[in-house]
């Protein structure tokens, strides 16, 4: 088979690797790809949201499958461009990506449905919003409804702060058109977990679970990126939490997609609020998560080729799916000020030295005239499968192996 896997970060790294030790796999594509993926795939200068130039390429090179990393495509109508040239993708269409593409969307699917998530409203006018938000008590969450990449979420301490994130919002455009309508909703306390599940005609398969490190900072401070260190499985998982899950979230999910009319093929990443035993969505994306890919997918035993196509043709079964039980934990090596402005372009040296056991995705390199290259605020994620205390310390006593100008990464992912 020929796969082209679209994107060009850890998560598409992680992918291509996986991919590559599929028995049904011949040729692999990476559209556009980094410096990591160019070792096991080969890497397309196509832009991930260049559909047009994306479809030709599928066409002309007789591509069995494609399955897309990043949510632009799929919320711009990658799928249904596919599809209509009776090519096989691996992604919902542009309809079920608005449960991504629209938080607005996401939160009257997961309300009509009966699935837990925090209490909201939806305003597209400000004096609307201004006199609405009374009826919360603070803090409150502010959300641009559409894709904003990461920055569309504000927690508002008070009045004065919720205010200026509506006006930012629906006044002053600071998201354009993605922040024309604003989700408000309440704050929830618990801790955070992702649940990423393949999705075969709206039926869900979970994966295991994972953590993310959304702050630049150890000790969870300063401002949220992508993320910068995860772990799998979340120990909040046990088998009755999996369980309540399972009754509360997912079989509403599948339900409320047939309802709506949704065919829904490809990833489903919820992000859950756990405060005990009582799980609540924080939203849904509608794509392999990043850098959860770098801890889930080392994790899995079985052919990630054969589940995709068994997802496609409706074929998939839990049995399908196997799980090494030790745990994966990844740590990323990042550019000095990110999130916020940062420098490319430096030489990264190192890499050849780290030991066998350790796996090294590239988020963010490039290589030019044999050198590898920083290419982004994610740089490189380093990942270790074992206990978390034998696999975080084995990463952090080689992480120094690795060296580029303003390195930076955080000391405190997987200390549990
Ligand atoms: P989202 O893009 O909706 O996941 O929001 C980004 C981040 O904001 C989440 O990962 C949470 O850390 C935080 N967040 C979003 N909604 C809420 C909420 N209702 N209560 C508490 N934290 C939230
Ligand atoms: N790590 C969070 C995300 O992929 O959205």
């Amino acid at each position: 088979m020929r796969i082209l896997v679209i994107g060009s970060g850890g998560r598409e790294h992680a992918l291509c690797w996986k991919l590559s030790q599929s028995e049904l796999i011949e040729e692999l594509y990476c559209a556009p790809g980094n410096g990591g993926t160019s070792s096991v795939a080969t890497n397309v200068g196509i832009a991930a949201n260049d559909i047009d130039r994306l479809l030709e390429f599928a066409q002309e090179n007789e591509i069995d499958l494609t399955i897309v990393g990043p949510e632009e495509p799929l919320v711009l109508g990658i799928t249904d461009s596919f599809e209509e040239a009776g090519l096989n993708i691996f992604g919902p269409n542009a309809f079920s990506a608005q449960l991504e593409g629209s938080k607005d969307f996401a939160k009257r699917f997961m309300m009509s449905h009966g699935i837990p998530t925090a209490r909201y409203r939806t305003y597209t006018d400000l004096n609307d919003a201004l006199k609405g938000i009374d009826e919360f008590t603070y803090p409150l969450v502010v959300k641009a409804d559409g894709l904003c990449l990461g920055k569309g979420v504000t927690i508002c301490e008070d009045r004065l702060s919720a205010e200026k994130a509506l006006k930012e919002s629906l006044q002053d455009k600071i998201f354009g058109k993605e922040g024309d309508r604003v989700v408000v909703e309440e704050f929830l306390t618990g801790t955070e977990a992702s649940l990423l599940c393949f999705v075969s005609h709206n039926k869900l398969f979970p994966m295991e679970s994972a953590k993310d490190y959304k702050q630049i900072y150890d000790g969870d401070k300063g401002p949220n990126t992508g993320g910068v260190g995860c772990f799998s499985p979340s120990p909040l998982f046990t088998p009755q939490l999996k369980q309540k899950i399972r009754d509360s979230v997912l079989d509403p999910i599948e339900r409320g997609l047939e309802k709506d009319g949704h065919d829904f093929t490809g990833i489903l990443f919820i992000g859950f609020m756990i405060e005990g035993d009582d799980p609540k969505v924080l939203e849904f994306n509608v794509r392999f998560g990043d850098p959860e890919t770098e801890v889930v997918l080392p994790r899995l035993k079985s052919d990630l080729g054969e589940i995709f196509f068994k997802a496609l043709s409706g074929d998939l079964k839990e049995e399908d799916m196997e799980w090494d039980e030790d745990p994966c934990v990844t740590v990323v090596l990042t550019s000095g000020g990110y999130p916020g402005y940062y420098r490319k372009g430096y030489e990264i040296s190192g890499i050849e030295m780290l030991p066998e056991d350790l796996v090294l995705f590239h988020n963010g390199t490039r290589l030019e005239a044999g050198k590898l290259l920083t290419n982004g605020g994610r740089v490189l994620s380093l990942t270790a499968t074992g206990a978390y205390e034998e696999a975080r310390s084995r990463i952090y006593k080689s992480i120094g192996l690795i060296d580029f100008k303003d390195k930076s990464y955080r000391t405190d992912i997987a200390k549990l």
